[in-house]
């Protein structure tokens, strides 16, 4: 692994290439191990603050981060909507600004419109990750998807790799296309007419409405949540109506190729996009997802926390002795 990161910010996988994403990749294969350890930190970035700042809800990723901090050693503060002065009507600028003045080194922000993190990295200059901005990107969790992926087929490339769920309101779908895009493998998205966005075809996808042929030969079967609190209007006639025609069961897999893995970034709306026996089956790699969630955190952290840049991620592993 080469020691220095080319990017002060992650907030896109727009902004990365294909040596940046083997390198948060190979990061965190390391920082996997430190999770697995009975004594779970590293030293590595002790005396550095982490501000998550989360306006929208979460658990997965919102707890990655806190722990993806602590296990490296630096001091962490969370930061919600409700509970903090964005209640009382305070700027996203305004509430940045005031952090700022904290002096964290790293900022995480997960906010519901598109583009605020890159307006937060604009206006302050500790580095600044997207923690899922709208409907736009959502480059951690492309990352720990890649993470999945590779551990599954050891590699990226030449993947069939089918999206199946509400495209349009997905920040996961888009961070994904790009990153596979990057390694040459084939990514489908399917949906509903009306969860598909016009544009679908720009974002290096190939587009499905009919849920059979997404799957056929497909890799890797990657499920979206139905994004309920993003609908404006009857989207959708029911969920009873969305599940029968693109809910995903077990019979289903046959179609896929004979290694054909489950995905789903969570949470799940069980029994709609997804059957609870296929969720629960061995060919679910949710969980592994969830795991690979905190390494992919961590070695992001790492990578962009200035100060460690000369350091190698081997360096930080075993700090640990
Ligand atoms: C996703 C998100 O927030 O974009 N969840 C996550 O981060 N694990 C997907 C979703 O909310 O459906």
């Amino acid at each position: 692994m080469s020691a220095g990161f080319r990017h002060h910010n992650l907030l896109g996988i727009a902004d990365l290439n294909r040596e940046d994403v083997n390198q948060i990749l190979d990061a965190a294969e390391l920082f996997i191990e430190v999770s697995r350890r009975p004594v779970r930190k590293v030293p590595t970035l002790r005396g550095k603050t982490v501000i998550n700042m989360f306006f929208e809800a979460s658990t997965r990723t919102r707890t990655s981060f806190e722990l993806a901090g602590k296990r490296l050693s630096a001091d962490v503060v969370n930061i919600s909507s409700s509970g903090s002065s964005v209640s009382k009507g305070e700027s996203l600028l305004d509430t940045c600004k005031t952090l700022e003045a904290m002096r964290p080194d790293l900022v995480v922000i997960r906010h519901a419109a598109s583009g605020a993190p890159h307006f937060v990295a604009q206006h302050i200059g500790c580095s600044v990750i997207n923690g899922g901005d709208g409907a736009h990107e959502h480059p951690t969790q492309a990352l720990l998807d890649a993470f999945a992926i590779r551990k599954a087929f050891g590699t990226l490339s030449g993947l069939k790799v089918a999206i199946i769920g509400d495209i349009t309101h997905s920040r996961v779908a888009r961070s994904n296309a790009a990153l596979l895009k990057l390694f040459g493998s084939e990514v489908r998205f399917c949906a509903p007419r009306t969860l598909m966005p016009s544009h679908a075809e720009t974002l290096d996808a190939k587009v499905f409405h009919a849920l059979r042929s997404a799957i056929s030969g497909a890799d890797v079967i990657m499920l979206l949540r139905l994004q309920k609190e993003r609908l404006e209007g009857p989207l959708v006639p029911s969920l009873r109506e969305y599940a029968r025609h693109f809910g995903v069961s077990q019979k289903h897999l046959e179609l896929g190729s004979s290694r054909a893995i489950v995905m789903h970034p969570g949470p799940m709306n069980r029994g709609v996009e997804i059957h609870t026996a296929l969720a629960d089956s061995e060919r679910s790699v949710i969980l592994d997802q969830v795991e690979a969630g905190v390494a992919v955190r961590m070695a992001v952290l790492y990578l962009l926390a200035k100060e460690v840049r000369a350091q190698t991620a081997t360096q930080a592993a075993s700090d640990a002795g």
